[in-house]
């Protein structure tokens, strides 16, 4: 019997690994701009650190984890919990007030493989430990943003705010009071989540949850005076780095250890699997893992197989825009074709991808050609036209039409568009 690799784990091959290589070295570089230290951690963890940090409720804790159920240890499915049992471990806290820490490496949750989303899967996880200063959150997602850019990945950053143990409460209480009336129309998993955490109704998948939710309070409205003062000079922060985003207030995040600032960022390239990136504050989450008090923290992790799957469909989209021609020249009849035979050299000169048939076929014929090679233009010379010294020049994006003088300076400027 041949045996295959395990559903959902990928061997990463010599052709592929450049890009892993490329995206690594690029973290490396803007993270160090941005102060920040590499280390590395153990793949396997006590299972009760992510289990008190994740939450028990959440889909990670409660279905995904790869867990040694007789030796009560549990492979990472995410590295913010095992960062912070090492800031602790080693009381990193004591070396510096404020940790800038980044790693990279492998997490493992057992869900659905499909594109984009794996059992073993490949993080690059920032943090910084120390500080609930607003600026910080700035200055994180502007790292984000500037490694996507850097890249050459084009995503949108979508942030909410979830509020602190003051005001969360009082905003669950009233979204629990408003999901209450609709209880009927929401999927089970929300049903059952209404007690744990309702807050997952907000971003549950289920379109009719969707529609049922669309007009729910927002958190937003809803925040203390500490939080909405913290929002407010993390949004003119962003704004003066000149990082855009949009709010989005249905973002609730999976993993429960989050407060105050969330983000993500987000593609519509990637079908299902929209989140390139995600992360946020944590403020109470190292003081109950056993740290010192009042240990505040913000970060974010990035999948890197869904960013290496991105810069792929780049590459070939390069490759397929490379061989699209600039423009197809159909000539129809032999006097035409006889002319736009040298017309084609004189385009070719100038560096165009160009076209013809030399067939004498029907336009219908050509027209499919100029189809099938991907050209974006076409220029139509029929006899007519040719009486004029003209031909009929057609955008194929656009579908516009124009007559043009059959002077290949004039049409290779219009064509490269320069
Ligand atoms: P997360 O949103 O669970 O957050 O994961 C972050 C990113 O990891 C996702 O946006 C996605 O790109 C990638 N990812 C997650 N699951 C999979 C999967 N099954 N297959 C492929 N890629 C995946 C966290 O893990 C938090 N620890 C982030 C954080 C850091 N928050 C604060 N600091």
């Amino acid at each position: 019997m041949k045996i295959t690799a395990l559903n959902g784990f990928k061997d990463i091959l010599p052709g592929d690994i450049e890009l892993w290589q490329r995206v690594e070295s690029t973290a490396r570089e803007i993270f160090s701009r941005f102060q920040f230290s590499e280390l590395r951690l153990p793949i396997l963890e006590k299972t009760e650190l992510f289990a008190r940090s994740i939450g028990e409720a959440t889909d990670i804790v409660e279905k995904e984890m790869y867990t040694f159920v007789d030796k009560g240890v549990t492979m990472r499915p995410e590295t913010t919990a095992q960062m912070i049992r090492a800031y602790i471990e080693h009381g990193l806290y004591a070396q510096r007030p404020i940790q800038r820490l980044f790693t990279i490496g492998p997490m493992f949750r057992h869900e659905r493989p499909q594109l984009g989303r794996l059992r073993q899967f490949h993080q690059l996880d920032a943090e910084v430990l120390g500080t609930d200063n607003p600026r910080i959150d700035a200055e994180v997602m502007a790292m984000g943003s500037m490694l996507l850019e850097r890249l050459g990945i084009s995503v949108s950053l979508e942030m909410n705010s979830l509020g602190c143990p003051e005001c969360r409460p009082v905003f669950r209480q009233r979204l629990l009071a408003f999901l209450e009336e609709r209880m009927d129309h929401l999927c089970d998993d929300c049903k059952r989540r209404s007690t744990t955490n309702p807050l997952r109704a907000l971003d549950c998948k289920n379109p009719t949850c969707r529609e049922q939710v669309a007009d729910a309070p927002s958190i937003l409205d809803n925040l203390c005076e500490g939080c909405a003062d913290h929002f407010q000079v993390v949004r003119s922060c962003l704004d003066k780095l000149k990082v855009p985003y949009s709010l989005n207030k249905f973002m609730v995040r999976g993993l429960d250890y989050y407060c105050r600032t969330t983000f993500e960022f987000i593609t519509g390239d990637l079908g299902a699997q929209s989140a390139v990136g995600g992360g946020g504050r944590y403020d109470g989450l190292v003081e109950k893992l056993g740290g010192p008090k009042k240990t505040p923290g913000i970060g974010f992790a990035m999948g890197l197989e869904r960013l290496v799957l991105l810069l792929q469909q780049q590459e070939k989209e390069q490759e397929k825009r490379q061989e699209e021609l600039d423009i197809f020249v159909a000539g129809l009849g032999p006097v035409a074709s006889e002319v736009c035979f040298d017309l084609v050299h004189e385009l070719r000169k100038q560096g165009l991808r160009v076209g013809i048939d030399h067939e004498g076929k029907s336009l219908k014929s050509q027209m499919k050609q100029a189809d099938k090679a991907g050209a974006t233009h076409v220029l139509i010379v029929g006899e007519d036209e040719l009486a004029r010294g003209e031909g009929v020049l057609r955008n194929m994006t656009n579908q516009e039409q124009q007559d043009i003088a059959l002077d290949p300076q004039v049409i290779g400027t219009k064509v490269s568009g320069r």
